[in-house]
């Protein structure tokens, strides 16, 4: 295999990282805990050279930090995420506790030698000898989940894969594809699931606490709305609204007014909104895996996940969403 030169990013402004204890919960599959807070790298190698080079360094930034939980697809950055990763984590090598690191096989390529394939690429360009969890990205209604599940049994039975997962599947898609896996278990089911996009994440939640499948909730800040960044419709760019129903024309008010108000109330309790975004989740029964594309924001996160918020701020909060999906 040719291995193209690992650069070295620029050093992360010197902020002190916050000391933040991040816990962890057993999963099936593999004997390495997974970490409650993760981050994810949907955006490294996607944009320009001077992007993929802050991305670096907050991905950096976030393992001196203590973030172990590191996500990413063959996807992201058509593989270019997978590979600068791998860098990173190369220079963190026998860093402890040990990284816990999550990729996924494309919806395009869900039959079995496709699989084959992508874990092969995913390998490589982390430059690892196995991952620790490996998920479908999405299903693919045109190919069996037993043929996918049954190459993903074998991986893991090779040792390339620790835990198996799933994303993006709803209840019967995520019932079907533990039946294919027979005696090994869905371990993780990863969708988006945060305070204002809740729907699919409410109802999947009670089933999967049921069933012992970690629901890992992607996007948990709303793509930084659940910040109080973003208060107006007019000041939220268009990368920072994709994938959200909640904010097309005819939601976009009632959501803001929403996060207006969800502002209001962590101001009251004297947190961050992250903070209640964050814990909500967590009360939710599920993990976190944000993004970040500077190392404050890895910091300010940390600093969110480390501040205690009250179980009655978190029913507040609660009830400003929940009103709106009844
Ligand atoms: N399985 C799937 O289909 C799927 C789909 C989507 C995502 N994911 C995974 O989940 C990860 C996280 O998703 P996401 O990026 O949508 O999560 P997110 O945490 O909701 O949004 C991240 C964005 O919010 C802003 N942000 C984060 N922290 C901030 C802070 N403290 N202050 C101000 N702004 C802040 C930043 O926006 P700016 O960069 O604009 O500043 C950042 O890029 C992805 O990287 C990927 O690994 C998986």
């Amino acid at each position: 295999m040719t291995k193209s030169p690992r650069r070295r990013a620029r050093s992360p402004p010197k902020t002190p990282a916050p000391s933040i204890t991040i816990g962890s919960v057993p999963i099936s599959g593999t004997s390495k805990p997974h970490p409650e807070i993760g981050l994810g790298l949907w955006n490294l190698g996607r944009w320009t050279r001077q992007d993929e080079l802050r991305e670096e360094s907050t991905a950096s930034h976030a393992i001196e930090a203590g973030i172990r939980w590191l996500d990413t697809a063959e996807v992201y950055g058509a593989g270019r995420s997978e590979r600068i990763l791998g860098g990173v984590l190369a220079r963190h090598a026998g860093i402890s506790p040990e990284p816990f690191v999550v990729s996924k096989v494309s919806w395009e390529h869900l039959r079995p030698a496709q699989v084959r394939a992508a874990i092969q690429g995913t390998l490589e360009r982390l430059d690892r000898p196995m991952v620790d969890l490996y998920l479908v990205h999405a299903p693919d209604d045109r190919v069996p989940i037993a043929d996918t599940m049954g190459v993903l049994a074998e991986l893991a039975d090779d040792g390339r894969i620790g835990a198996v997962g799933v994303s993006n599947f709803n209840v019967p898609q995520l019932d079907e594809a533990q039946s294919a896996l027979g005696t090994r278990k869905i371990a993780v089911n990863q969708i988006r699931y945060n305070l204002i996009d809740r729907e699919d994440g409410d109802e999947l939640r009670d089933h999967c606490a049921r069933t012992g499948v970690i629901l890992e909730a992607y996007t948990p800040l709303a793509h930084g709305l659940l910040t109080g960044r973003f208060l107006t419709p007019d000041s939220i760019p268009a990368a920072n609204r994709r994938g959200s129903r909640r904010l097309d024309a005819e939601h976009a008010e009632s959501t803001l007014a929403q996060v207006r108000d969800l502002a209001t109330i962590a101001e009251k309790a004297e947190v961050t909104l992250a903070a209640v975004a964050l814990h909500w989740i967590r009360r939710q029964g599920a993990l976190p895996l944000f993004g970040a594309s500077r190392p404050e924001q890895v910091d300010a996160n940390l600093r969110a996940w480390g501040t205690p918020v009250p179980d009655d701020v978190l029913d507040a909060a609660d009830a400003v969403t929940r009103s709106a999906h009844d």
